[in-house]
């Protein structure tokens, strides 16, 4: 008899048996070695050229879906998400630890880990310049060895903890230049480094002479974070990626980075995208903000729109748990419950099972994006519902 089919109806949930282990294990190595051959293949140009669909965005992130294809089954850490970033705008994505902040970042990157992670489908459109020539890419649909075109060049990334960032063996000045050698093939030592001291001055240092001579280790937490940010800078890139820039550092400090970073949007003219949990900074900081929740965008809109008139009952928890001073309780609002296994996704609302205001409908298909206003986009039945009365 066989008898892993005869422990399958008495399994503990969540357990897997041996057969269904060796089921995923094929399907996966099946899923990854087509899409590594196809992040690895040689395609012309043409082939990853693309048009924007609003001339105005430097960035649109078009029903993304990223995945990790784990023993335990697939992870849909990205499932479908889509925003723009516009020209000269910061965008903040926000959301609760694990909803698919940074996948979506590193997707925009190409840094996601392979062969176990991989963008699965989805497009993601920059309006790069190729000398003065303005070329759309479809950043998932480069190969992975035409990246070079834009990471790190047109796309600079900072990340949360500086110290993890930087290389404790080199000079802060030696891994500054190393990005102009990196970037620009007519580089020269004098002019890598008079480029490296022009970015430590923008980003405030008062004695760059001395923090370019210095090692990581000899600066503080908020100088090595002004470091990174130079090092982003030093490319001149039209779109800087900052994952949760500030979260390793002091409040003042943290105030510091957020003046320096809204600074140099107008500086170096170019668009910013914030990822963070923190409201605070969104509210202070972006002028679109988009909600995720368990891999998928919920909401978005100006920051107005999100701040003033939130709609999905998940952005409305999240603005009831944010701390107020002139609050009379002394505990904080919690969403009750928690965000469903990524590996078995409900094929309803993924906030079902926390939400106040569920109706019989949300048991049904995952809601769609309803329009709202202009700028303002939700995903939830209620709006489904009001915009069928309505219309
Ligand atoms: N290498 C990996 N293997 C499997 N799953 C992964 C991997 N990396 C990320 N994930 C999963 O992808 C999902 C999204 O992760 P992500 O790091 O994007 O979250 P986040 O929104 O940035 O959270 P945080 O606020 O904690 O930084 C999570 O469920 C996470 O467990
Ligand atoms: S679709 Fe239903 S369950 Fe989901 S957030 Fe809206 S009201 Fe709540
Ligand atoms: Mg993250």
């Amino acid at each position: 008899m066989n008898k892993e089919n005869n422990n399958t109806s008495s399994k503990p949930k969540g357990y897997l048996t041996g057969k269904e282990v060796r089921a995923i294990a094929k399907a996966n190595a099946k899923e990854i070695k087509r899409l590594e051959k196809y992040k690895n293949r040689n395609a012309d140009e043409a082939e990853f050229l693309s048009q924007l669909k609003n001339e105005e965005n430097i960035l649109e992130i078009d029903n993304l879906h990223t995945y990790f294809f784990t023993e335990q089954g697939v992870v849909k850490a990205v499932n479908g998400v889509s925003f723009d970033v516009p020209k000269n705008a910061t965008v903040g994505v926000v959301g609760e630890s694990g909803c698919g902040k940074s996948v979506t970042s590193m997707s925009v990157m190409r840094l996601i880990q392979g062969p176990q992670g991989q963008i699965y489908s989805g497009d993601i459109r920059f309006a790069a310049l190729d000398g003065n020539k303005k070329k759309v890419y479809d950043i998932a649909k480069m190969p992975i060895h035409e990246i070079h075109r834009i990471r790190g060049k047109e796309i600079a990334m900072i990340f949360q903890e500086p110290m993890t960032s930087l290389n404790p063996v080199f000079t802060i000045g030696q891994q500054l230049d190393e990005v102009s050698f990196i970037h620009n093939p007519e580089a020269t030592a004098e002019s890598a480094k008079a480029k490296s001291m022009e970015m430590l001055n923008l980003v405030g240092i008062a004695m760059p002479e001395r923090v370019y001579n210095a090692f990581p280790h000899e600066l503080s937490g908020g100088m090595r974070q002004r470091v990174m940010i130079a090092m982003a800078l030093v490319s001149n890139p039209r779109l800087i990626i900052a994952d949760e820039p500030t979260t390793a550092l002091d409040v003042t400090i943290q105030a510091q980075i957020l003046d320096l970073l809204r600074d140099l949007k107008t500086k170096i003219d170019g668009s910013i995208l914030l990822i963070t949990h923190d409201l605070g900074i969104i509210a202070e900081m972006a002028d679109y903000v988009v909600v995720m929740y368990a891999g998928r965008v919920i909401e978005k809109g100006t920051v107005d729109e999100i701040f003033h008139n939130p709609m999905h009952p998940y952005t409305i928890g999240l603005q009831k748990s944010k701390p107020t001073l002139d609050s009379d309780s002394d505990t904080l609002y919690n969403i009750p419950g928690n965000v469903p296994n990524p590996i078995n996704m409900p094929n309803h609302c993924y906030f079902k099972e926390r939400c106040s205001r569920c109706t019989a409908k949300c048991g049904g298909e995952y809601p769609d994006m309803i329009q709202v206003s202009p700028t303002h986009f939700v995903a939830c039945h209620i709006y489904g519902e009001e915009a069928k009365n309505n219309g």
